[in-house]
């Protein structure tokens, strides 16, 4: 017999049920459920809108359920529909008539809405202390390599010199608006919205603020309709977690181009390596390619909420259950993805020679030779094209600028003289810029000082 049978007169068809139910994904919301039933039943009680002796049973009783849930002792039916009906369901054969009395003053509508706000601020948190951990192990490397160099790329030609302490801190600044955009996000979220109804509230006196405070949400709903309507928090974070998994695949990329032998900038752990069926020399970075790969599933996830969302009438309709397996799926896939990206980046060997030597090479000096010019008192531009001679001039006789001879460097502009070449060292190139921001190990250190404020505050 269904919760709603009362204006049927038959059964519903096993496919329809099948077809209808969302038990299968949604059961995983059953802890939210049941807190979220004990605090209404508990204001219902306190209103006095049951008698309080009912009250004390069905909270006792919901308890116990949660309890039996968690011990594995409870099956759930397929044609009980979904996490909601099946523990009301389970609750009314424990305590029988006492439990009918649950859903006074309350929908499925905002049930689900407030079961769904609870579950995916939880995850929320936990994503948010993943992000943490993958702060701090970023942190913990750049603060071992401010004096790390290694080339800077565009269009991934070798471009500057920068650090791997600077490179480190920029994935710093991208997971840290993550985090923030994560709280920001929550914020919206955690607003109450039972005592909403159907979509046109309740008659009864209910009190929306106890139930709220029972259940830790920093506000109530403002509008009924809205309350049981609107997805758009969960398409938020389905937002936060694209935005996660985007800088996760970047890095990944960074990742799996560095372990490449003609890169050769770090080399993975074994743990977090695999090798090749065939060919024994392999060692593959299977963990950022994952990485990256799954961030199209995060992406899917967020087009698939979008999408279901648009165009829906106000206010519940049954497309809505399809919010369910996108963001939880989103939310997995960020949660595996998080810790083992950490791990893999904790782990790494990080070959500061062959860095260097890298950077040594594809002309990474030629700005500030132009830059030392400029400051011999030649326009930019006109040292843009004397630099660029010499670079053109340097790959006939396959030579770094740094390699040319002071009468080499004389052809080019009289206005050099022996202090170039310490103005074009690697290191001058990075020190010098230590503007705010910049890559001079003075100036990473200041970032990296702020990074474990940001941390500490937090935290
Ligand atoms: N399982 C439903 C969902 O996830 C719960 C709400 C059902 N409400 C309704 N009017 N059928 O959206």
């Amino acid at each position: 017999m269904k919760l709603w049978g009362g204006r049927f007169s038959k059964n519903t068809d096993k496919l329809m049920d099948d077809f209808n139910s969302s038990i299968r994904f949604d059961s995983r919301m059953y802890r939210q459920d049941i807190i979220g039933s004990a605090a209404h039943v508990k204001m219902l009680g306190a209103c006095g809108i049951i008698p309080q002796s009912d009250a004390d049973l069905i909270y006792k009783t919901l308890f116990e359920i949660l309890e039996d849930i968690e011990n594995g002792k409870v099956e759930f039916e397929v044609s009980a529909e979904d996490i909601h009906m099946n523990i009301e369901k389970i609750l009314i054969s424990r305590i029988g008539d006492v439990g009918k009395r649950l859903h006074t003053g309350r929908s499925r509508n905002d049930q689900v809405a407030l079961d769904i706000r609870m579950y995916l601020r939880d995850e929320a948190k936990e994503i948010k202390s993943m992000l943490i951990s993958l702060l701090q192990v970023i942190l913990r490397i750049a603060e071992e390599n401010t004096d790390t160099i290694m080339p800077g790329y565009t269009h991934l030609q070798r471009a500057q010199p920068i650090t791997l302490a600077h490179h480190q801190m920029a994935y710093f600044q991208m997971f840290r608006r993550d985090l923030e955009r994560l709280e920001d996000c929550v914020g919206r979220m955690n607003v109450m919205p039972l005592g909403s109804g159907a979509l046109a509230g309740t008659t009864y006196p209910i009190d929306r603020y106890m139930v709220a405070r029972e259940l830790g949400f920093d506000r109530i709903t403002e509008n009924s309709i809205d309350a049981v309507s609107d997805r758009d928090f969960v398409i938020e974070l389905a937002s936060c977690l694209s935005l996660i998994m985007m800088h996760l695949s970047r890095f990944s990329e960074e990742i799996v181009l560095w372990s490449t032998s003609e890169f050769s900038f770090i080399e993975l752990d074994d743990a977090y390596s695999t090798g090749s069926s065939i060919m024994p020399q392999k060692k593959n970075p299977d963990v950022a390619e994952l990485v990256r790969g799954k961030t199209g599933r995060v992406y899917g996830s967020l087009m698939a909420l979008l999408t279901v969302m648009k165009g829906l009438p106000l206010a519940y309709n049954k497309d809505m259950q399809e919010d369910k397996e996108a963001i939880f799926d989103a939310v997995d896939t960020v949660k595996m993805c998080l810790p083992i990206f950490t791990k893999m980046l904790d782990t790494m060997k990080i070959k500061k020679d062959i860095m260097y030597s890298s950077a040594k090479g594809g002309f990474t000096n030629a700005t500030d030779m132009a830059d030392y010019l400029v400051k011999k008192g030649i326009p930019f531009r006109d040292c843009h094209e004397i630099v660029g001679k010499m670079v053109a001039y340097c790959l006939r006789k396959d030579k770094g600028i740094e390699d040319l001879s002071f009468d080499e460097l004389k052809i080019f502009s009289d206005k050099i003289t022996d202090d170039v070449y310490d103005a074009i060292s690697l290191e001058t190139c990075v020190n010098d810029r230590n503007i705010p921001g910049g890559p001079s190990a003075g100036s990473v250190r200041d970032s990296i000082k702020n990074g474990k404020l940001f941390l500490e505050s937090i935290s």
